[in-house]
Parts: C-alpha cells; sequence; structure tokens
C-alpha cells in the first residue's frame, strides 16, 4: 500500500509542477498569440470590424512569409460588444485564459482606458491602433498607440475653421464619450474665434432638437461636433429639419461606411482622420488592393490602423527576440521610423505615434481630401 500511496502524491506533485510551469511560461506555445478586444457587434460595430479585418490582413500576411520568431502568429479576439465593462472582462479573458503576450485594442478611446487599465495591472503591452484620447497611453508603461492625439487633432480642427474663415462657432459635445469631450478640449486650446455656443448630448440620445435651436440662435458660421458616426449624422440630419444649413465638422469618430451611405444630407460637412482612400502614396495603394482584395470593400481610417497596430506588433516582438510580454514592451517603446501603410510610425517617449492629419470634405457619400495638416 505504501509504495502505491508515493506513487499517487508524486504524480499528484509532478501534475501541479508541470501544470504551474506550462501556466508560468506565458509565450511557450507553438503559436504566439496575440489577444484583440474590438467592437464587434453593438452600437460602434464598423470600428471594431474594421480594425479586426485590417489586423487579420497583417497577420495573414506575416504567416505567409512564416510568421515571427520561426512561428505562426495567431489572433484571439473577444467582442466587447461596444461596452467599456465588457471591455474589461474581454481583456481579463485574454490574458488569464488565453495567457496571450500582448494585446490590440481598443478603437474607442472609453474602451481602451478600461481595456488598458486591466494591461497595466498585469503588465501585458497593449496597442491601441485608433484610439486618440491624450488620458489613454498615461494609463501606464505598457500602454502604446500608433495613431496621433487629440490634442494635435482638435488643434488641426481649430486651424482649419480659422482657414476657412468661421469666425463663430457653436460646439455641440458628447459629455458621455471621452473622446468627444477630449476633443473639444483640443479644440479649445487651438481655436483663435469666438465659441457662440457650447451645448451637449450623451452617446445614444434621439432627440437634438433643443440643443439645436439653442445654437442655431446663437448664429454660427459652422458648428463643431466631435462624435460618434452613430449620431453625428442624426444630429446633422435633425439640424437640417431645423434649417440650421452651416456647415458641421468633427473628428475621426465621424469615419464609418454608415456615414458616407447617409449621402447628400452630410455634403458640405468635414471631418479630420488618419487615412484618405484617395491618397497617392505607394504604401497607401498597396494596402488598399490587398484589403479590397481580401474584403471586396474600400478600407476605412480603423482598417489601415489595425492593419498597422498588427504590423507594429508583430515587428516589436520580432525585435524582441522572443514572445515575453516585458521584452515586446520594450521593443514597441522602441519603435522608431517604422514604414506603416498610414504613414511612418515613430513611438514617443509618451508612447504616442505623430502623424499627419487630413481634412476630408464629404459630398455625395464620398470623400474629398480638403487639405492635409503635418505635426507642428
Ligand atoms: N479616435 C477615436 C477614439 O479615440 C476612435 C476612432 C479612430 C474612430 C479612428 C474612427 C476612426 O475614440
Amino acid at each position: 500500500m505504501k509504495w502505491i500511496t508515493w506513487m499517487v502524491l508524486a504524480v499528484g506533485v509532478w501534475g501541479l509542477v508541470g501544470g504551474c510551469k506550462d501556466k508560468g511560461q506565458r509565450g511557450s506555445s507553438s503559436e504566439i498569440l496575440i489577444g484583440e478586444f474590438a467592437s464587434m457587434t453593438g452600437a460602434t460595430a464598423t470600428f471594431g470590424q474594421s480594425s479586426h479585418e485590417g489586423l487579420m490582413l497583417a497577420v495573414e500576411q506575416v504567416n505567409e512569409k512564416g510568421g515571427v520568431l520561426g512561428k505562426k502568429v495567431k489572433v484571439i479576439s473577444e467582442d466587447n460588444r461596444s461596452d467599456a465593462n465588457e471591455a474589461v472582462t474581454a481583456v481579463q479573458k485574454l490574458i488569464s485564459r488565453d495567457r496571450v503576450v500582448a494585446v490590440i485594442g481598443e478603437v474607442a478611446s472609453k474602451r481602451s482606458l478600461a481595456g488598458g487599465g486591466v494591461c497595466q495591472q498585469y503588465k501585458i503591452p497593449m496597442l491601441s491602433p485608433a484610439s486618440t484620447n491624450p488620458t489613454v497611453t498615461q494609463v501606464g508603461d505598457y500602454i502604446f498607440r500608433i495613431c496621433f492625439t487629440d490634442d494635435f487633432q482638435g488643434g488641426v480642427c481649430a486651424k482649419f475653421a480659422e482657414k476657412r474663415g468661421w469666425k463663430k462657432v457653436a460646439i455641440f459635445t458628447d459629455v458621455a464619450n471621452d473622446y468627444s469631450k477630449g476633443l473639444t478640449a483640443g479644440f479649445k486650446d487651438g481655436y483663435q474665434g469666438t465659441i457662440v455656443a457650447d451645448e451637449s448630448f450623451r452617446e445614444g440620445d434621439n432627440d437634438f432638437k433643443a440643443q439645436l435651436t439653442k445654437i442655431k440662435a446663437t448664429g454660427p458660421d459652422a458648428v463643431f461636433l466631435p462624435g460618434y458616426y452613430t449620431d453625428v449624422v442624426k444630429v446633422v440630419k435633425q439640424a437640417r429639419q431645423l434649417e440650421l444649413n452651416v456647415p458641421f465638422f468633427g473628428g475621426d469618430g465621424w469615419d464609418s461606411p454608415t456615414t458616407l451611405a447617409a449621402g447628400a444630407v452630410m455634403d458640405g460637412c468635414f471631418y479630420t482622420d488618419h487615412y484618405s482612400p484617395d491618397d497617392p502614396r505607394p504604401a497607401v495603394r498597396e494596402f488598399i488592393a490587398a484589403y479590397q482584395k481580401k474584403y471586396a470593400r474600400t478600407p476605412d481610417a480603423m482598417a489601415i490602423l489595425g492593419y498597422d497596430a498588427g504590423m507594429v506588433m508583430m515587428d516589436a516582438i520580432k525585435r524582441a527576440g522572443k514572445s515575453e510580454p516585458a521584452a515586446i514592451r520594450d521593443a514597441l517603446a522602441a519603435t522608431k521610423g517604422f514604414p506603416g501603410a498610414s504613414g511612418t510610425i515613430t513611438i514617443d517617449e509618451k508612447r504616442n505615434a505623430r502623424k499627419p492629419a487630413f481634412v476630408l470634405e464629404l459630398k455625395g457619400g464620398k470623400t474629398h481630401i480638403a487639405d492635409t495638416i503635418e505635426p507642428g
């Protein structure tokens, strides 16, 4: 009986140690596991769907050429249903259950802030493709982005308003959205004209007539609307019904197939963005061609940023020489002059990227480049 007891004990201890060892070695699997949290469904589903498609294209291209460090890269995606609390749960799952070595996400700043807290806590590097709110990367030294920030984007909107001769601007902010509030702050910082109205709404509202009536009474030359596409089209439609016919303008949150599909009602409105499908640069043309081939549609800004986020992350893992979170973090921080499809990406000491912005004009369901502004 004695030897059996010992055997059982030994096997138990071996199993325990073996199990722990496996669990402890993040990055030891036969593939390199990267987590992605995205809004694949819910209110802002086009954000998540586009960035996901871009990311998958990048991974496919790299895997076709043999992968990274001799291994194939595998993306594990979690849908957060456009919800910040779900984003926390999604990232927790990716880190604890799936044991990913790095995380890509999110598009919306609010959800990047939520998921970023978890990544920072577990010291898992996170790279946001598209979140522009300045506070996102301030969450900690494991949080990075490959796009410009809203102090810059807000300044671009302010400069553009002045160039257009808009001396009186009304502001209409989504106060339930960190992104919107940050962009308004950036605009106010840079704008030299007069802000004649400063009204607010909350994401998901359906009736904007009271605020729009107030705005109309102040006689603005234009209305600054730093919201997401879901609300922007509703607001502009109601403004036109009230015969508030001045241009509306906003930031990258307008970018969605939904805004284009709204058609003529958005004519003469403008928004700043990371990308234009009319950009003649070869890297952009190549990306658009590959994306169209795979998905049979024209990519938007989230798609190209999702693609670049994937490429930068895989390049960092390669430079790290091992798929270990702390080493990947250091390699991400050292990213310099990376030739992205959306532009050259250098990560600065605040873990942000500085890139030019486009101002796009909407006409007949299409965008046209109205201006390009370099970071100062
Ligand atoms: N910049 C937005 C945010 O931080 C997200 C976004 C990026 C939306 C790119 C559209 C295009 O919330």
